[in-house]
């Protein structure tokens, strides 16, 4: 029997998800929005493109989570994103209230189930999903890490005329304007970053890297990446089904690891089908740690809004 992963939200970043996992072929797929007929019509769509991507797996669209049940993974990207006039607490607020209704209903349904965050902002959000669902630290994540680590390695890449696979590195801390690329681990080919580019030009790709997002926003004008994330989540998505037990930056529980104590921040895990099986920690330099613990203040900082909302 074919795995199961359901992703919640029927945008561009659950959508193109969906379409990645689906092309593997490797797990089968359901599709929720609460717009009716988007999660049918995208699912529909893409299960048709079967017999040309060679995939046999079922993907179906639905507005209700019944169809839900015993998934493995249960992707949620449901969301709205900011829009004029709205302060960042009241983006944080209607987001918090959104992932609270969605875990309500999935995690009844998937008792078992891993649950991988991305509606923004991630680090609050999956704390929310946390909560609400009572599921074991290891079966809450939150995707953030890949992606940011995957932008900072595009920008190194492109720099130095290498193939982006040899470049190493891992951007930890929250997903925000805090990230922490973790320069002093970063490697090229083996040889470390500060041997191959001057301390200014880096400066300017970690720059570019933690304004990323913000990049994009700004080219497309309406809506915000997609194709760097839902390449993210599938990544993780198979880490898990595929139980790789492979080291990955993403937003995990931390209890005393890195001296950030029950808070969701982006930290290099051990993630296969257990979920998180393990943090790992990195030995960081003296300005990387305080970056990294600076980082998860301003998660607290959100975590404190939404428990003072109550
Ligand atoms: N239940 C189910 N779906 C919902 C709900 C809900 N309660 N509320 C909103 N949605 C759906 C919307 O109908 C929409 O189809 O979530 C989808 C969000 O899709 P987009 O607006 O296209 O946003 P997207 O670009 O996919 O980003 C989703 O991921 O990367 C993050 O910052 C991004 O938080 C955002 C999320």
């Amino acid at each position: 029997m074919r795995n199961k992963v359901t992703v919640v939200g029927a945008g561009n970043v659950g959508a193109t998800a969906a379409q990645r996992i689906f092309d593997q072929g490797y797990a089968d797929v359901v599709l929720v929005d609460i717009v009716e007929g988007l999660p049918q019509g995208k699912a529909l769509d893409m299960q048709e493109s079967g017999p040309v991507v060679a995939s046999d797996a079922k993907v179906i669209g639905t507005n209700g989570y019944e169809e839900t049940a015993n998934s493995d993974v249960v992707v949620i990207t449901s969301g709205i994103a900011r829009r004029p006039g709205m302060s960042r607490d009241d983006l944080l607020l209607t987001n918090m209230k959104i992932i609270s209704s969605v875990v309500q209903e999935v995690a009844p349904q998937s008792p078992d189930g891993i649950l991988l965050i991305v509606t923004n902002p991630l680090d609050a959000m999956a704390q929310q999903a946390f909560k609400v669902s009572g599921f074991p630290k290891n079966r809450v994540v939150g995707m953030a890490g890949i992606l940011d680590t995957a932008r900072f390695r595009t920008f190194l890449a492109e720099e130095l005329n290498v193939s982006v696979e040899s470049i190493e590195a891992y951007v930890l801390g929250g997903h925000g304007d805090t990230m922490v690329p973790v320069v002093g681990s970063t490697t090229v080919g083996g040889t470390p970053i500060s041997k191959l580019l001057s301390a200014e030009r880096l400066d300017s790709i970690v720059k570019r890297t933690q304004d990323g997002g913000a990049e994009i926003v700004n080219l497309l004008k309406t809506g915000s990446a997609y194709y760097a994330p839902s390449a993210a989540i599938a990544q993780m998505v198979e880490a898990i089904l595929l139980d790789k037990k492979q080291i990955l930056p993403c937003t995990a529980y931390l209890e005393g690891e890195y001296g950030v104590d029950g808070l969701f921040v982006g930290v290099p895990i051990k993630l296969g089908a257990g979920g998180v099986e393990e943090v790992i920690e990195f030995d960081l330099n003296a300005s990387e740690a305080e970056a990294l613990r600076n980082s998860a203040a301003s998660v607290q900082e959100l975590v404190d809004v939404m428990a003072n909302a109550g």
